[in-house]
């Protein structure tokens, strides 16, 4: 199935067009776990300064605008298929005074050229797109990777086909309510990270059960 909105582009990814309450409903249905996950995940990724880094499904920037105070003069950019949700992270790094390139983009097509990146970061995204397009997102990360730089993902720690699975309304509310089931995120996701051409893919235990890190280089 393909999704778009009248100006987005063309994915069979899920787009989310409901920007403007985006953070608050994140904030409720997770009882406030998501802001300790996403401080979790730049710990674990550890952007330096003067580092270039992109945040793939970058939503409404939360993440991109952490991870720029981090890298100081560095680079930060953001890309997400949701309209709505570039001009809410445009809105919300301008306020912050944070000079951040969010854009338009898909993961399947990420608009920058080979060896950009030290780091790529993904939070929450990665359990919106279908296996097909999570290998060809992948494949992209790498590509834009320099050699050595990593990838660093968060995200549900079970995937499920079920109508409660996670990429599912009542698959987040089972997840965040101590039912993630399925397979493993880290074990769906490790076979094709290699094929993607990563050869270091680690899963990092984390006290929040119902999420998964995973790193690779
Ligand atoms: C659950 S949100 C996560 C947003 C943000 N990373 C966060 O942690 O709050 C997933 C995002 O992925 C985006 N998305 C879905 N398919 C995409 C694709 N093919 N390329 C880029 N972004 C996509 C959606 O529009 C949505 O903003």
């Amino acid at each position: 199935m393909q999704h778009k909105t009248a100006h987005g582009p063309r994915t069979a990814g899920r787009v989310l067009h409901g920007a403007r309450w985006y953070d608050l409903f994140g904030t409720v249905i997770s009882f406030g776990r998501v802001r300790a996950l996403r401080e979790k995940l730049i710990e674990l990724a550890a952007p330096a300064p003067g580092e270039h880094v992109l945040d793939v499904g970058c939503g409404t920037g939360t993440l991109a605008i952490a991870v720029k105070r981090r890298v100081g003069a560095g680079v930060v950019h953001g890309i997400d298929a949701s309209p709505e949700m570039v001009q809410v992270a445009k809105q919300k790094s301008a306020k912050d005074g944070s000079d951040i390139d969010f854009r338009v983009a898909l993961i399947e097509a990420i608009p920058f050229p080979d060896a950009s990146f030290d780091l790529v970061t993904s939070s929450l995204m990665l359990h919106h797109l279908p296996d097909d397009l999570k290998a060809k997102g992948l494949r992209e990360i790498r590509r834009v990777l320099k050699p050595g730089g990593r990838f660093m993902a968060m995200d549900f720690a079970a995937q499920s086909h079920s109508p409660f699975g996670c990429g599912r309304p009542l698959g987040h509310l089972r997840s965040i309510l101590g039912h993630a089931r399925g397979e493993r995120m880290v074990d769906a996701l490790t076979p094709l990270l290699r094929a993607a051409g990563f050869s270091a893919v680690e899963a990092i235990p984390t006290r929040h059960k119902n999420f998964a890190f995973i790193r690779a280089r």
